[in-house]
């Protein structure tokens, strides 16, 4: 098997997200490795996804994962070598997967050579490649994004009694892309890894590229050129895509598409795909108070993109789960349902894995799946939610959601060769979720399973391409614990029901347009009773969700 060529592939992909220090390691020194994921590949291939996006795999002192990046032309000693990552690319492709990686552009390492020369002197040749200033007073009211930790985005620099700019931690100096040289370098980088034949990028942090006076230094104009830049860049890559990823609300986030979604002959030329951030706590808040009203007005506030773009939706990644694009009473409601711990708490997001998130139920995990693999956009899994893992919120800034993966229910959990004393970082090993109940092989042998059924919610998804291109328009109904939309593409259409609560529900829903046809649920082959009038009852359990074709 190869790939297909398919330019558009990423409108109807699911994608996997993978931690290479936690998937699998392939030598015994407790860290994971791209020759593990090379030797789990045939795993990730059954799960039916068709990209994997892989974490910060470049050398760096990881004191933001992989974030803080200090060789942008390398592997991390840690994880193997160029001709490792090669292999691994190689043999996805034969596998008919594609792989994407983090490109980090806003900011680097202070381990990085050009910021180890910067910040030596003033007149350094290397000084204009990130942003200096006398003063701290310089882009004032700029919001802080690492709260926790970061009591400014300035960190003076005593060597040359100057200040310099970060948005992340002060160990990650923002690149200063007015310099023309750093603009052209970083669009060197891109080319690096696109000639290794990699299918694109997750670029990370991308609104914070430019700074200017008087503003929020966010998705700035300068900042959308230069992006158009990388995106023309690519275009000598076919089939490569972008996938940006902006924390912002869904109006700020469609110019980064640009392009005109009433006009195919005016494409999209920035990013192919965006992260859309804002619907992700709105499912979780849904679930909790069995009420579908935000998931439905985010979406409806959602502009249309053009054909050859596409979001990602997911419900968890590898970061806290970020409440930014929420009100500060939903923020406070979030915390008080979700995070009761404080320590469960990061900056403005909740530090904990999906099952842990919705109480191990697997009816609520399994309907917040539903929405996610029928909502417009990509979605995405996250390595382990697939298998339902648990999080360790003992450990340090997001690490507890990126702990070793379970295979197996051996002492080592299958991650590794070497005794877990030497895991860079400690299983999960508690009653519920610890490796010995949850892991791979214990599910790949049970029908019931939640990697079972994570791999039915793939393979309908793909049965059914209309959840990857169709129109989404919801349903107004009385009964606001019911989630109803409609998707439709060409001549096929699906109907979405979804009972957000914990009690059995009925609802009407207006079928006019399908009266004397039988509906079929997709993911269980049912048939329900036939559309016998314009409004069609129904009664949904707990939890219940139904996605529903008619003929
Ligand atoms: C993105 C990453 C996050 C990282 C930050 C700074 O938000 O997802 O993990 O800490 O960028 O690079």
């Amino acid at each position: 098997m190869t790939l297909n060529n398919d330019p558009l592939w990423y409108k109807n992909a699911i994608f996997y997200e993978l931690h290479i220090r936690s998937f699998c390691d392939s030598n015994g020194d407790g860290k994971g490795d791209l020759l593990g994921i090379v030797s789990k590949l045939d795993y990730i291939k059954e799960l039916g996804v068709d990209c994997l996006w892989l974490l910060p795999m470049m050398p760096s002192p990881l004191l933001d994962d992989g974030y803080d990046v200090a060789d942008y032309y390398n592997i991390h000693p840690d994880y193997g070598t160029i001709e490792d990552f090669k292999l691994l690319v190689d043999e996805a492709h034969q596998r008919g997967l594609r792989v994407i990686t983090d490109l980090v552009l806003n900011h680097t390492s202070d381990q990085h050579p050009w910021f180890v020369e910067s910040r030596k002197s003033k007149d350094n040749p290397y000084r204009d490649y990130y942003v200096w200033s006398d003063t701290d007073e310089k882009y004032k009211g700029v919001r802080i994004i690492f709260t926790d930790t970061e009591p400014s985005n300035w960190t003076y620099d005593e060597t040359t009694e100057q200040f310099y700019w970060h948005r992340f931690y002060a160990s990650q100096p923002d690149l200063n892309y007015d310099n023309p040289v750093v603009a052209d370098k970083m669009i060197e980088v891109v080319r690096y890894w696109l000639d290794m034949g990699i299918d694109g990028f997750r670029a990370d942090a991308v609104p914070y590229l430019f700074e200017r006076e008087g503003t929020s230094c966010e998705n700035l104009p300068e900042t959308h050129t230069y992006l158009q830049r990388v995106r023309a860049a690519m275009e000598a890559y076919p089939g490569t895509i972008m996938l940006g990823e902006a924390n912002m609300w869904p109006d700020e986030l469609r110019p980064y598409f640009r392009g005109d979604p009433n006009d195919p002959s005016v494409p999209g030329d920035e990013f192919h795909m965006a992260f859309h951030f804002p619907v992700m706590p709105r499912i979780f808040k849904g679930l909790r108070l069995g009420e579908a009203t935000d998931i439905i007005n985010i979406m409806r506030d959602t502009p249309d993109i053009p054909y050859n773009c596409q979001w990602c939706v997911f419900l968890r990644n590898h970061d806290e789960l970020t409440l930014e694009m929420v009100t500060e009473e939903d923020r406070q409601l979030m915390w008080n349902e979700y995070a009761p711990d404080p320590t469960m708490r990061l900056n403005l997001g909740i530090r904990r894995r999906l099952a842990p998130l919705l109480d191990n139920d697997r009816r609520k995990v399994a309907l917040a799946n539903a929405i996610l693999f029928s909502l417009p956009g990509a979605p995405i899994i996250y390595y382990g939610d697939e298998i339902g893992m648990g999080d360790n919120i003992s450990l340090f800034d997001r690490n507890g959601v990126r702990t070793p993966m379970q295979w197996t229910d051996d002492e080592t959990a299958g991650f590794s060769d070497t005794t877990p004393d030497k895991f860079w970082a400690s299983l999960i090993a508690d009653e519920t979720y610890g490796y010995q109940r949850i892991n791979v092989a214990t599910q790949q042998n049970q029908d019931d399973s939640l990697l079972a059924l994570m791999k039915h919610f793939v393979a309908v998804r793909k049965a059914n391409p209309v959840l990857g291109w169709g129109t989404c328009e919801f349903i107004d109904l009385d009964n606001t614990a019911i989630l109803a939309y409609h998707r439709a593409h060409e001549a096929e259409q699906l109907l979405i029901v979804c009972n957000l609560s914990d009690t059995p529900q009925m609802v009407t829903l207006p079928l006019a347009d399908v009266v004397g046809q039988t509906p079929t649920d997709v993911l269980t082959e049912e048939s329900l009773g036939v559309v016998d009038a314009v409004e069609y009852g129904m009664t949904l359990e707990p939890y219940q969700y139904h996605w529903l074709r008619f003929e």
